[in-house]
């Protein structure tokens, strides 16, 4: 057993692996995007969310979960995102893509726009069961992460970090920021225990996290 805090995700199961595969078997479809809280869908099943800087892979990290490549859009111009953009997959779950915090190639009013609504949502959606805090491997918790996990855990809404981008690292310089990344965990009680480390380019993490999502209820 590892003592480490903040433990990698382990492999899933077999049932949990299968039931993670089912569930994204079916086809996840776009459903609108939100630009105000009150456009926000009934809150009638189980949603997550993928949240996290401009550019961090969100958008990237839904095409991977869904096998849809244009799903949702990915681009390599920060702040592509521009709505809180609703999946559905099946009709017990939605997927949620952010727009991304701590950058946007827009002027400065319309971005603050964005921020309010995003915070709006992290802290006010009933039916929100998790948000997975997207963190690039590249170089950790960073102060806008920092500001989003306080305010998930005075909203209390369990958030758990998902590293992206691993395929760029080596296996030593992630070893480095996931000692970092632990630490800055270890301040935030609404954070989930363990980690997930993933690569949308790869595949890498994908099957595991999907089955974390299909144990949620
Ligand atoms: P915003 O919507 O602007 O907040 O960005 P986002 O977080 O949705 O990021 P997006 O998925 O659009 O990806 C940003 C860039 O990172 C794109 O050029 C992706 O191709 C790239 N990217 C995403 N995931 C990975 C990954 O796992 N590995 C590598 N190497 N690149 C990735
Ligand atoms: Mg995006």
């Amino acid at each position: 057993m590892s003592t480490l805090p903040f433990p990698e995700t382990p492999e899933p199961e077999d049932a949990e692996r299968e039931a993670g595969r089912m569930l994204f078997a079916q086809t996840a479809v776009f459903l609108k995007g939100v630009v105000a809280m009150s456009g926000l869908p009934p809150a009638d099943r189980v949603e997550v969310c993928f949240a996290g800087r401009s550019n961090v892979g969100k958008s990237s990290l839904i095409n991977a979960l869904t096998g849809r490549k244009g799903l949702a859009r990915a681009s390599n111009t920060p702040g592509r995102t521009q709505e809180i953009n609703y999946f559905t997959l099946t009709d017990a779950f939605y997927l949620v893509d952010l727009p991304g915090y701590g950058y946007a190639n827009a002027p400065l009013p319309i971005v603050e726009k964005w921020q309010r609504l995003l915070k709006a949502y992290l802290t006010g959606r009933q039916t929100l069961r998790r948000a997975f805090v997207l963190v690039d491997s590249r170089h950790g918790v960073k102060p806008p992460d920092e500001e989003i996990m306080t305010m998930l855990d005075k909203a209390a809404v369990t958030f758990q970090v998902v590293m992206t981008k691993t395929d760029k690292m080596k296996t030593d310089e992630l070893a480095k920021i996931m000692e970092r990344v632990r630490a800055d965990l270890a301040k935030h009680p609404a954070a989930f225990p363990e980690i997930i480390l993933t690569s949308s380019d790869k595949g890498t993490g994908i099957e595991t996290l999907r089955a974390v999502i299909a144990s949620i209820d």
